[in-house]
């Protein structure tokens, strides 16, 4: 709550730059290619109400956050869709509070993750931006059908096209016991349909390899999975068996079907 409220507060794109010595903001020093100008802007498509309330509160501007994104989308794919199987987690449509308070936790270095090193730097993101990118991937609704192509669409229109598609392949385990426990260890915060609340990400829809990694750097004690928990050995996921996770992380692939 403390940190929406700072955000609400904090000055929109321009005033920043006003200052004397301020770092050019993302906003005007990225340019996007011509081609990618027809990229979904907010309220382009309907996105869940408490998302869409908490992105009008936050007066972001949507075409600062598709020009960040730029830089974005060479590993987490041009619509937040993610990639190369989980590697690149798919950030479209996640919450925009945890979003913004990951983006901090990367830039403060409280949560390791040197692929992305690079690009959380204040210069290549100021905090002045954060709000603009994780309101614009939020707002992001995929496709969850396959397309219906035209006999003229070539191999590479379909390839992209497909790859945009929200359909979290089946995993190996048990749903129904999986179900069991999400619902009695994981639904109180992470939600009964998987979608999280504010700093509580939404596990529908992501994909399974790269859950699975978290739940093994919450469990070495590389990620911090509750951080108002005195003892992390503690925490739920280390008290778990590796065939409930199992279970658990293949009820989750049911919930975007
Ligand atoms: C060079 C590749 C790369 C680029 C560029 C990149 N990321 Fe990432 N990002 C990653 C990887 C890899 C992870 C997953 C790290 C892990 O496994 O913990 C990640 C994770 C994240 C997460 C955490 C997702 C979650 O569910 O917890 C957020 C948020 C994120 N990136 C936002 C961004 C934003 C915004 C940009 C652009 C400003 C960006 N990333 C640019 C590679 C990249
Ligand atoms: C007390 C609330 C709470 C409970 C209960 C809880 N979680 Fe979480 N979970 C969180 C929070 C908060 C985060 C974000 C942590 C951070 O700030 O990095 C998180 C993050 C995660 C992530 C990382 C997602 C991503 O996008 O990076 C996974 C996976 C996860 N939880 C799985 C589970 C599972 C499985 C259970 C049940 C066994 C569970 N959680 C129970 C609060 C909870």
């Amino acid at each position: 709550m403390l940190l929406l409220a700072a955000l609400v507060l904090t000055p929109v794109i321009g005033t920043a730059a006003d200052k004397p010595g301020a770092k050019k903001s993302v906003k005007s020093s990225i340019k996007t290619p011509a081609s990618e100008t027809s990229e979904p802007t907010f309220t382009n498509k309907p996105v869940a109400t408490h998302i869409s309330a908490a992105i009008a509160a936050l007066k972001a501007d949507p075409e600062a956050g598709h020009q960040i994104n730029g830089v974005c989308a060479a590993c987490h794919g041009d619509s937040g869709q993610g990639g190369k199987k989980g590697e690149y987690p798919r950030l479209a449509g996640q919450n925009v509070e945890y979003l913004m308070d990951q983006l901090h936790k990367f830039k403060d270095r409280k949560r390791t993750n040197l692929p992305m090193f690079p690009y959380t730097e204040e210069r290549e993101l100021p905090d002045e931006d954060l709000v603009h990118i994780a309101a614009y991937l939020a707002s992001i609704k995929l496709d969850t059908s396959f397309p219906v192509f035209k006999e003229s669409d070539d191999a590479l229109t379909r390839l992209l096209a497909v790859e945009k598609v929200l359909n979290i392949p089946r995993s190996e385990g048990d749903v129904d016991v999986g179900a069991k426990i999400y619902k009695t260890e994981c639904s109180s915060c992470h939600k009964k349909d998987g979608m999280g609340h504010k700093t509580v990400p939404m596990l529908a829809g992501q994909y399974t390899t790269y859950l699975k990694r978290q739940v093994e750097k919450f469990i070495k004690g590389e990620r911090i999975h509750d951080v108002d928990m005195k003892d992390p050995s503690k925490d739920v996921l280390n008290l778990l068996k590796p065939e409930e996770i199992r279970d658990i992380l293949a009820f989750l692939t049911t919930l975007d079907d």
